[in-house]
């Protein structure tokens, strides 16, 4: 693909952008059938030692309650995950590396008792603790490049490109799937910068890949800057699965937040990962990473998301009932 042709479609409208997602769709659909897969994630720390300018979870914002979960809560949580049906326990945080001796207990437990497969995103780390994840039975881990421009990477993150993209290849080697992306709308981010995202992508060659639009936050610097484009969102992940044809791609929930129906949207582009949310209540309110009133994906807007896509969204053999959404699991327990 040209530079010239990457632009045309990041930036398409009206006939051509309908035909973009229309082959989007036609790759998923050879690759992965009528049937997207769907993660349950917890988030089980909002401490961060991170300073970037986008998230609420900051370790200068002091307007947030931090919390650390114990191992008894993520097992709990997790069990009512698989209970659910869901086969993916995404565990989510900040990047609080004394998470780690949580972590080391929850991996072995969650993937040898509960059988299910752990996603973790958690953040930078050493090569050695990325092999330790991986050996006590961490399959995959998202790191999102964010942007691939280092200058602007440096700017909002306050941190060197390098490392980040050291740390995906650390992850790569320690023999786990890699999910990566970026976010699409921070200050000063030109299409050009966009496309260089996705040629990122392109020979990376992530396991999973994601694009997600900008979203301010409240009590961070970038507040006051508007909202990411939806449009130039959804063109990234049709040409994310054009290009990377075998990736799990989720339609994630900030595109609601964007606009009601914009994960239905996601669908429609290419995507085929939904991530039910399964952070007790309590906790969630906490977790920042888009802002404090975004949108809660419980497993029926997914299902009823997915077959508005005429996408099938199928929990699991243990999923005996009726859809139950997340809100009455977590309250449960
Ligand atoms: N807008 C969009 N994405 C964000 N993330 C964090 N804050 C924001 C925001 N304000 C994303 C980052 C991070 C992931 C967990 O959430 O890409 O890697």
């Amino acid at each position: 693909m040209s530079d010239r042709q990457l632009l045309d479609l990041l930036t398409s409208t009206g006939d051509l952008q309908q035909e973009l997602f229309g082959q989007a769709r036609s790759v998923r659909h050879q690759r992965f059938g009528d049937e997207i897969v769907l993660r349950g994630v917890l988030e089980i720390s909002n401490i961060c030692q991170k300073d970037c300018d986008y998230c609420a979870m900051r370790r200068s914002n002091n307007s947030l309650n931090r919390f650390r979960l114990d191992v008894e809560t993520i097992m709990e949580v997790a069990r009512g995950i698989t209970e659910a049906g869901i086969n993916t326990i995404f565990l989510q945080s900040g990047q609080d590396t004394r998470c780690d001796p949580v972590l080391d207990e929850v991996i072995p437990a969650i993937a040898n008792d509960l059988g299910a497969e752990v996603l973790l995103n958690v953040g930078e780390r050493s090569k050695e603790t990325y092999e330790r994840f991986a050996q006590l039975g961490a399959r995959s881990f998202i790191m999102k490049y964010e942007t691939s421009d280092a200058a602007l990477y440096k700017d909002v993150t306050h941190g060197p490109l390098d490392r980040r993209l050291q740390c995906m290849r650390w992850i790569r080697d320690a023999g786990m799937k890699i999910g990566t992306g970026n976010i699409i709308g921070l200050p000063h981010q030109s299409i050009e910068s966009l496309a260089s995202d996705i040629r990122l992508a392109f020979e990376f060659k992530p396991d999973f890949v994601s694009a997600a639009p900008f979203i301010p936050n409240p009590g961070t610097p970038l507040q006051h800057q508007p909202l990411g484009d939806l449009n130039l969102t959804l063109n990234t992940m049709a040409v994310l699965r054009i290009g990377l044809k075998d990736a799990l791609i989720p339609s994630v929930s900030a595109l609601e937040y964007v606009r009601p129906g914009g994960q239905l949207m996601g669908l429609n582009a290419g995507a085929n990962v939904m991530t039910i949310n399964f952070t007790p209540q309590l906790y969630r309110e906490h977790y920042r990473i888009y802002s404090k009133d975004r949108f809660i994906v419980t497993l029926n807007h997914a299902i009823n998301t997915a077959k508005m896509a005429n996408l099938a969204a199928n929990p699991g053999v243990k999923f005996r009932t009726e859809a139950p959404d997340c809100e009455s699991l977590t309250n449960n327990s």
